[in-house]
Order: C-alpha cells, then structure tokens, then sequence
C-alpha cells in the first residue's frame, strides 16, 4: 500500500513541506492536520491542484485519526520566530503546543517516525523524545539538513561545481553556534582545498568569512525579508521522509538525541547519521581539527543547559 505521511501543523513551514512531498511523488496520501481545521483544508485543496502536474498523490485534510497508519508524521505546530528573535526564546511558546501534539500523534500513529521542524528545533526534538517515550532514533529534528544544504550550495558555487558533488555538512545546533565542518569538507574525491587549488579557486580567508556568515545568517536574512524561511525546509522534510519511506540508508544530518557528543551526554543535535525506515539507524562523528572539536562541544553544552532548564 502506498504511504502515508502526516503534517501536523500546516502554516507556512508545514505546507512548503506537503507541497514538495506531493510534487516528488514519494507519497500516496498526505494527511494535513492542524488546530485550524480551515486552513488545513485549504491548505490541501490547494496542494491537491498542483498534484494532476506531478503524479497521483492523494492529499487531504482532517482530524488526528487520520493520520492512523501514517510511515511519517512530522511535526510542524508552533510558532514563527519573529524578526531578530532566537530560536532558544521560542522555546517555551512551543513546548506547550507540543505537549498536546506528540500525544495525540502517539495514540494514531504509534509506529511513525516522527519528524520534528519546530523551532528551537534539536531542544524540540528532546522534548518529542522525552514525550513520545520512542527510541532516540526514531524522533528525528530537521537539524541542521538545511544548514548543510546551504554550505553545499556557497562551497559549490564558489567552486563552480554542483551543490550534490560537495560533501560537507554542518553539525550541532541548528542555529547560531552551529559548527561549518570546513576540515572534513570534500568535492568529489579530493579535500576542499586540493580542488580549489586545481580550479583556481582559492578558499582565502575572507571566501570562508562569507560563506559561513552566508549559512550562518541565512535563516535571519530571509526572516528579515518575506518574515519566514519555508521553502528551503519544505523541501529539507521531504528529503528526510524519503530516506525514511524508501528506506534509503542516505547519510544526512539531522537532530536526534546523541548518547556522547565531544564530551556532553544525552544532548540532541546534529551529526552526519544513517536514515532510513527504522529511522536513524547510525551516527557518523566525522573527523574534526581542534577548533571544530571545541565549536561543537560549546554548540552541545549550550544545548544541553538549555534542555536541561526543562521542566
Ligand atoms: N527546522 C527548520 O529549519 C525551520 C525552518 C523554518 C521554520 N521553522 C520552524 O517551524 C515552525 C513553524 O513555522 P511556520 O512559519 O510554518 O509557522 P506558521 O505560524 O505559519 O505555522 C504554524 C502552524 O502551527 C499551527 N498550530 C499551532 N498550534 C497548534 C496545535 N496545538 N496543534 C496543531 N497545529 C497548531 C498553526 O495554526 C499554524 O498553522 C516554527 O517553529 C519555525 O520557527 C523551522
């Protein structure tokens, strides 16, 4: 039977999601959920229209039950960060709404992979986590999956090689103590600095300045302009949901709670992990010079105070 995947949580985050999960076909039934029965509804009418384009995904909107039988649910519920607002500080206007949420999810859907959007996202998915009582592997954050997809893009396009031929990846808090894996990034099969030199592209100190400000400050410059980010995430969940339904084993970085990361126990964050149907089945620590070692575990530690103030 083909499968289906749930939103919880349809605004913008959520519906750039459905969108790009209708329009890869990975689905056979999306099923939108949101405390806003007409928007949800609308929501899926509208998706619904752009589906005879693509392929024969079915999409709906409905109540909780529907979600019955859900491969994937993610959770997109909460509230949008306001122009120069942290992540951390959204925190407790979204932990509320969650409480709600994973419970409901849990009594449909109790063999979903959950996959968390919401923002302060690795803290969220602690709380999904303690929540949902799954196995960490199975309550995936969004993480740093964009994070990483923007480094791609500014490190390839700096290169003059496509994104998908960069192998880099951005690793702990999705948000700004984030740590650029600069010294285990690859272009095809050589080290980042090889490949500029061969292409005459030279990573000078202020190429890395920018590109790092340009991962590092995205989420805030777009904010900034349209008061959201929702595409780029919306297609990052669909990446993420077709790892899971075609069980992919894809290496990609996302948020689960990690039993040690540099030192810090029972912290979620992102590393580069295995997904696939039973969800993370892996973690990957890559290979990290002093100063990344030192980033990380002050992304981690600041991660673990924030969840640990947790009631
Ligand atoms: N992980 C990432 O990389 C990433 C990127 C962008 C945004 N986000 C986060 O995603 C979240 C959603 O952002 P958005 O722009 O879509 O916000 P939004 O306000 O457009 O959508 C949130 C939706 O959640 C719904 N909702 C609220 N409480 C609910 C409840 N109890 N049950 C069901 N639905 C409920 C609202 O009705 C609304 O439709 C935010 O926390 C945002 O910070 C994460």
């Amino acid at each position: 039977m083909a499968a289906t995947v749930g939103i919880v949580g349809v605004g913008l985050v959520g519906s750039a999601a459905a969108y790009a999960i209708a329009l890869s076909g990975i689905a056979g039934r999306i099923v939108l959920v949101d405390h806003l029965p007409a928007l949800a509804q609308a929501q899926a009418e509208d998706i619904a229209h752009a589906v005879p384009f693509a392929g024969a995904t079915q999409v709906e909107a409905g109540d909780y039950d529907k979600l019955a039988g859900a491969e994937v649910v993610i959770i997109a519920a909460g509230v949008g960060q306001k122009p120069g607002e942290t992540r951390l500080a959204l925190l407790a206007r979204n932990a509320a709404v969650f409480a709600g949420v994973v419970g409901e999810v849990r009594r449909v859907a109790p063999q979903a992979v959950l996959l968390v959007a919401t923002n302060p996202v690795d803290v969220m998915t602690e709380i999904t986590t303690r929540l949902s009582g799954l196995p960490p592997g199975r309550v995936i954050g969004s993480g740093t999956i964009l994070d990483t997809a923007r480094f791609r893009s500014l490190l390839g396009r700096h290169l003059g090689v496509s994104p998908q031929s960069v192998h880099a990846y951005v690793l702990g808090e999705h948000g700004d103590s984030e740590v650029l894996a600069w010294s285990t990034a690859r272009a095809g099969s050589l080290g980042i600095r090889d490949f500029a030199a061969q292409v005459g592209a030279a990573i000078t100190d202020a190429v890395r300045a920018e590109i790092d400000d340009g991962v590092r400050r995205a989420a805030y410059r777009i904010i900034a302009g349209k008061g959201a980010t929702n595409y780029g995430i919306g297609a990052g969940l669909m990446r993420i949901t077709r790892a899971v339904l075609r069980d992919e084993a894809a290496v990609l970085s996302v948020s689960i709670r990690t039993g040690v990361v540099t030192g810090v126990r029972e912290v979620a964050l992102s590393i580069p992990r295995v997904v696939g149907r039973a969800g993370v089945t892996a973690d990957l620590m890559p290979e990290l010079d002093a100063k990344e070692t030192e980033a990380l575990n002050r992304s981690a530690r600041l991660l673990k105070d924030t969840q640990d103030a947790l009631p």
